[in-house]
């Protein structure tokens, strides 16, 4: 190779490096993984703390003589044998071999969630609740961390806070998003501000505050808290609607970060390089940068 075409492919190299940038702290990064991880674990036990009771309520009272039932999982026999169904607002479906019966076939049982999706796999109330309360503790702790550190490194303000400018820029987002077309910029664009802080704001901290609302023990403490919750039923009725929100946000999550490029986007979240799109050739004045 020449010396021509080697200061040129060292110039290529660092025109490259250039897009290269620091985009998540490590805060960002460690509470990142922590909270993915005591979420998968608290899915799982939380179903099978579920199975325990699969049925929903809205209100103070439950059981016999009341139909206040939102969400019901079940099995019932029929003349083509035991079928599961699941009643969401009296509207039934049939859900057999995922939810109210399933298994391996011929050892399929009564159960609301399969064994597959919960930890343990049997059933095991006691086991399900020590790991749903440990990890609870974890997510909690790991939200404040993440709460102090992206209030000090200026995180929550710069990457997060919705400023005026991000309203304007939604329709075009909206757009990109629906063509699957990404800017790989340092900042996150409007839908990720709200999808992040979304979860971030009100769906964790919903979750922690139903959560403690269940517990009999905090009836002492922060009695107040069952009340403005409209009751134990319904705290556990909106801890399972914000579980299912959170569900669908880790598809779309996911989704978006294979569309976006996925190397790329678990180098951010994992080191915290990220490369972003390399300035345009002949810049002309847009929408955006006038
Ligand atoms: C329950 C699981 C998860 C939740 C609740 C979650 C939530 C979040 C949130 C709130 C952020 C923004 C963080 C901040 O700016 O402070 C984020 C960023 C990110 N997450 Fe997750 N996440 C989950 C799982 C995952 C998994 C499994 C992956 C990878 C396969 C992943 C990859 C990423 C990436 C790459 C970013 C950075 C996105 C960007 O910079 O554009 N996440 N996630």
């Amino acid at each position: 190779m020449d010396s021509a075409a080697t200061s040129q492919s060292a110039a290529g190299a660092n025109a490259k490096d250039a897009t290269l940038i620091y985009r998540q702290s490590r805060w960002t990064r460690l509470t990142h993984w922590l909270w993915a991880i005591s979420l998968f674990f608290m899915l799982l036990s939380g179903l099978q703390i579920f199975n325990a009771r699969p049925q929903l309520y809205i209100g103070k009272q439950s059981g016999f003589g009341f139909n206040n039932t939102i969400l019901e999982i079940g099995a019932e026999n029929t003349n083509n044998g035991p079928r599961g169904f699941t009643a969401i607002f009296g509207h039934r479906f049939d859900t057999t071999g995922v939810l109210g019966w399933s298994g391996p076939p011929g050892q399929e049982t009564p159960r609301a969630f399969p064994s597959w999706a919960t930890i343990p796999s049997y059933y095991d109330l006691g086991t399900a609740r020590v790991v749903h309360f440990f990890f609870a503790w974890i997510l909690t702790t790991t939200l404040l961390v993440w709460l102090i550190a992206g209030l000090v490194n200026g995180h929550i303000r710069r990457d997060l806070a919705p400023r005026l400018d991000d309203l304007k820029r939604l329709p075009r987002d909206v757009i990109d998003h629906a063509k699957l077309k990404f800017h790989h910029t340092r900042e996150y664009n409007t839908l990720q501000k709200m999808a992040y802080g979304g979860v971030l704001f009100v769906l964790l901290p919903l979750m922690i505050i139903t959560g403690l609302a269940m517990s009999p023990s905090m009836d002492s403490v922060l009695p107040w808290l069952n009340e403005v919750l409209g009751g134990r039923q319904t705290a556990r009725s909106i801890h399972f609607t914000v579980m299912v929100l959170l569900v669908l946000f880790f598809i779309v999550h996911i989704l978006m970060i294979l569309a976006a490029g996925p190397i790329n986007e678990l180098r951010s979240i994992i080191t915290g390089w990220y490369r972003t799109d390399p300035p345009a050739k002949h810049a002309e004045p847009t929408e955006r940068s006038a």
